[in-house]
C-alpha cells in the first residue's frame, strides 16, 4: 500500500480565540500540527504527507506545504490536487493532535474490498435529544436512539478516485458537508465505521485545548 496523507491546518481557529491559526498553537510542548505529523510519520504505509497551511506559514520538515482555502473542503481539495499519486488518500484534521499511529493503521485497514471509505468514529456515550427548533427557550422535540449513533472523527481514508469524484460535486453540496465522508454518502458510496477511542477528540474551544494539553503531557 502507498497511501498519501492530507493534513488540513489552514483554519483560523475562531472558536479557540488564539492569536494565531489553531493548528500552530502549542499543546503538550509542541504545536498541534506537529503531534499529528509525528503520528503519521510512524506509519510505514504512508509515503507522502501534504499539509494545507494558512498563507505565509511553512509546513513542517518532511512534508509538502500547500496553501489552504477559505473553507475546509477547499483546503482538502488544494492538498489533494498537490498529490499526483498515492492511493488510498487519508484526510486528517490538524486540530486532532491526540491521533496515534494505532488509530491511523486501524482506519487504513478498515478500507476493505467493499468500502469506498473508512472513517474513525466513537460510539456516542451521551443521550442525544433534538430540540424543537426554538432558539430562545428550546424544548425537546424527541430523543434519538443512541444505539446507532456515532461521533465522527478523522482520519478518514478514501480510494483516490472516490475522493476526487466526491469533491467534484456541485459547490452547494461540497460547501454544506461537515466532513469528507458525507460527500461519499451523497454519491451512494459505502463508508465503513472504524471504532476509535473518544480521546481522539477535536480541539475546538479553550477547554478542549487544556484537556488535550494534559493528556499529551502524560504521554
Ligand atoms: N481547516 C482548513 N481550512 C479551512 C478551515 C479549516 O484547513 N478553511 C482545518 C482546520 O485547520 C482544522 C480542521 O480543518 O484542522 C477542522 O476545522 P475546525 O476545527 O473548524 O478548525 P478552524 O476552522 O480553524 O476553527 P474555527 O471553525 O473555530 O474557526
Ligand atoms: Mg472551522
Amino acid at each position: 500500500m502507498s497511501a498519501v496523507a492530507l493534513v488540513v491546518a489552514a483554519g483560523r481557529g475562531e472558536r479557540l480565540g488564539s492569536s494565531g491559526p489553531k493548528a500552530f498553537v502549542m499543546c503538550g510542548g509542541r504545536s498541534m500540527l506537529e503531534w499529528s505529523i509525528d503520528a503519521l510519520k510512524a506509519v510505514p504505509e504512508i509515503v507522502h504527507i501534504v499539509v494545507a497551511t494558512p498563507p505565509g506559514i511553512e509546513a513542517p520538515a518532511g512534508t509538502t506545504g500547500v496553501f489552504g482555502g477559505d473553507e475546509r473542503s477547499h483546503s482538502v481539495r488544494a492538498a489533494l490536487h498537490h498529490t499526483l499519486a498515492g492511493d488510498p488518500v487519508l484526510v486528517h484534521d490538524a486540530a486532532r493532535p491526540l491521533v496515534t499511529p494505532e488509530i491511523i493503521r486501524a482506519v487504513l485497514a478498515g478500507l476493505d474490498g467493499e468500502a469506498d471509505a473508512a472513517i474513525a468514529a466513537a460510539r456516542v456515550a451521551d443521550t442525544i435529544k433534538q430540540d424543537d427548533g426554538g432558539d430562545a427557550a428550546p424544548t425537546v422535540a424527541r430523543t434519538l436512539d443512541r444505539a446507532g449513533l456515532w461521533a465522527i472523527q478523522t482520519p478518514q481514508v478514501f480510494r483516490r478516485e472516490v475522493l476526487e469524484r466526491a469533491l467534484a460535486q456541485p459547490h452547494e453540496v461540497v460547501a454544506a458537508a461537515t466532513d469528507d465522508a458525507s460527500l461519499v454518502e451523497t454519491m451512494g458510496g459505502t463508508v465503513r465505521l472504524v471504532e476509535c477511542p473518544r480521546e481522539n477528540f477535536k480541539v475546538t474551544t479553550p477547554e478542549d485545548l487544556r484537556l488535550a494539553d494534559l493528556l499529551l503531557r502524560r504521554r
